[in-house]
């Protein structure tokens, strides 16, 4: 879960690396590095640290102007982070330097082949194996120098190679690991994707599994590992440049959860016509028939898109009347899952790059089963996998705790419930009609949600020094307490549990004392009363209580006076809403405490290794 970046042009590389790391950093963030050719000498600078550290090194006190150079900012997973085993590689002479994204699984054995030939290894890692592989391949023509030493690699790898024989060209090759080429005037890139070289260039290749690029100049070259010659299609990527901005605000976090109402918006428009109460997912290339031969769906996803694929669980079952599963990808895929060509497998991923739930994609597809893909990052792996797709136009998301991702796919999954449940002849036109209007009002009831930011904040000020906190909700709003669990410990490292309200006196009612604060999803609903016996059991053991309650509930404040009041939807759109004060609670506790929001530690953005 690295990020690499490549250029080749006529600005100085390591200025154009450097802006193009900054922009990757949320795919891992613990060491980086930049090398370039430099008259036929390798140069290269590197160190652990945040980029922000190490700015000097790699910018200001670069020493060298070359044009041409790769970089690579990191997330470890073979050898710790420090600053011999950040990337770029060399390999034994500095003749060439590789940076790599993914693992190479037998490392060890190529390692030991490699040190019987000779070669001198300086780092932990898996990935300089690579640098000393090729070299022992490379016979003056550095593209087969790649391709024959990757013959010999198992594992994920997205890898850029440059050469000090070869000032003129970088050779990019991939597996697993997502890789894009972006074209410019006179210039061109490599990059692990499109936000790292967004403010040069909108013009992309993706390119596919086993295959590689040589990149000039002047033009690309594609092959496949195999050598052969292949053609590929420019795509114009329509995220601006501005998207991947903080545009003021202190976060990406806090950018990304006051875009959500424009989000919603993005995720419904042209998708539903409240006047015939129809909704349209034009790109879902899943036929009528299979869509009703689907005698049971399965939801695989990981993190925050699980706890999205819950609540899908509630409303597909809720308005297509149809059986949901929701599995963890990584447990997915290891389970012999009994899923055919009668099970529909929903595939839940904001990246569309996780390495567990691609994974699981192919465990399903082996069985027969027609695989839907809800995703974010268009041209991504997963969307290359699927039979299906929605896309969730959440636009570009940096932070690495998801938000306005997570809302987007509850959304497009309450379209997709929808327009099953019109379908297969369960909901009435009318009904469909009633919550497209619901819907459309989602967005203005989220800002008078973000309005309350002040009072959240306070809250958070209060809470910030807890040492562990409970989560509760029933229905469909336990994947809410989840998701609200997952935020605040992703962020702010304090230990958060989420229960079913109902299950909390089979246990966790044992953690309850006057120092655990307690997070209650307690909007309006068909089990509101059942919550609320649940919240009088805490009260009885002193449990301090924060409630997310509907506008106007006064029984509420018989429980508690720290109470986050939503406006008032249907029950099967209030997950929608109320994640929002939930997402604002973990931003402002984390930020109160004083941690990197964005970067949180030992995580990354998106999950591309087992
Ligand atoms: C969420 O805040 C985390 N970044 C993480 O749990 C994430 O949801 C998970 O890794 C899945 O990522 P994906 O949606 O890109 O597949």
């Amino acid at each position: 879960m690295c990020g690499i970046i490549g250029y080749i042009g006529q600005k100085p590389a390591n200025e154009v690396i450097f802006d193009g790391l900054t922009r990757l950093e949320y795919r891992g963030y613990d060491s980086a590095g930049i090398s370039v050719v430099d008259e036929n000498k390798i140069h290269v600078c590197k160190d652990i640290g945040k980029l922000r550290n190490i700015r000097g090194l790699l910018l200001n006190d670069f020493g060298s102007k070359s044009p041409i150079g790769i970089g690579h900012t990191r997330w470890a997973t073979h050898g710790r982070p420090s600053a011999f085993n950040a990337h770029p590689h060399s390999d034994c002479d500095n003749t060439l330097m590789v940076a790599h994204n993914g693992i190479i699984e037998n490392f060890m054995s190529l390692k030991k082949k490699l040190r019987s030939e000779g070669h001198k290894f300086v780092s932990e890692t898996d990935s300089e194996v690579l640098a000393h592989l090729i070299e022992s391949h490379y016979r003056g023509d550095l593209g087969n120098a790649v391709i024959n030493a990757l013959k010999e690699v198992k594992g994920a790898y997205a890898i850029a190679v440059i050469h000090r024989e070869h000032p003129d060209k970088i050779i990019c090759a991939r597996k697993e690991s997502p890789l894009i080429v972006g074209i410019g005037e006179g210039e061109n890139f490599v990059a692990s994707d499109v936000t790292a070289i967004l403010s040069y260039t909108r013009k992309v290749v993706y390119l596919d599994n086993l295959e590689a690029a040589e990149v000039t100049r002047e033009g690309i070259e594609f092959f496949t590992l195999e050598g052969e010659a292949v053609k590929k299609t420019p795509t114009q990527v329509d995220w601006n440049p501005v998207a991947a901005e903080k545009g003021g605000y202190s976060h990406f976090m806090l950018k990304e959860i006051y875009e959500q109402p424009q989000v919603i918006r993005n995720t419904i428009g042209g998708r539903t016509s409240e006047e015939e109460g129809k909704i349209y997912l034009d790109e879902l290339g899943l036929t009528g028939p299979e869509i009703y031969k689907a005698q049971r769906i399965v939801v695989v996803a990981c993190g925050t898109a699980y706890y999205a694929g819950c609540v899908g669980k509630y409303l597909i079952e809720k308005l297509v009347k149809v059986p949901v599963e929701c599995d963890l990808a990584s447990e997915f895929r290891y389970r012999e899952p009994l899923v055919d060509q009668n099970s529909l497998v929903i595939a839940i991923s904001q990246s569309g790059e996780t390495a567990d739930t691609l994974a699981a994609v192919r465990e399903a597809k082996i069985r027969g089963a027609k695989v839907l893909g809800i995703v974010n990052a268009k041209e991504s792996s997963l969307t290359r996998e699927v039979d299906g797709l929605v896309y969730i136009h959440a636009g570009p998301e940096i932070g690495v705790a998801s938000t306005k991702a997570y809302i987007a796919m509850v959304t497009a999954l309450t379209l997709l419930a929808l327009m099953l449940g019109k379908i297969r002849s369960v909901l009435s036109p009318e009904y469909v009609q009633e919550t497209i209007r619901e819907l459309k009002v989602i967005p203005q009831q989220i800002e008078r949600v973000l309005d309350k930011h002040e009072q959240i904040k306070e809250f958070a000020s209060h809470f910030m020094d807890s040492r562990s906190f409970l989560f509760l909700g029933r229905g469909i709003n336990y994947p809410s307490a989840l998701e609200g669990a997952l935020k605040l410990k992703e962020i702010s490292y304090i230990h958060a549990e989420a229960y079913a309200a109902g299950e909390m006196k089979h246990g966790p009612i044992a953690l309850i004392d006057h120092e655990l604060p307690v997070m209650a999803l307690a909007t309006e609903s068909n089990v509101y009363d059942k919550t609320i016996s649940n919240l009088k059991e805490v009260q009885a053991r002193s449990g301090k209580i924060i409630a997310i309650a509907t506008e106007g509930d006064k029984a509420i404040y018989q429980l508690t006076q720290d109470v986050i009041e939503v406006p008032k939807v249907s029950e099967i759109l209030s997950p929608i809403i109320n994640v929002v004060p939930l997402q604002l609670f973990a931003y402002y506790v984390a930020d109160l405490r004083g941690l990197d929001v964005d970067q949180p530690r030992n995580l990354a953005k998106s999950v591309t290794v087992e």
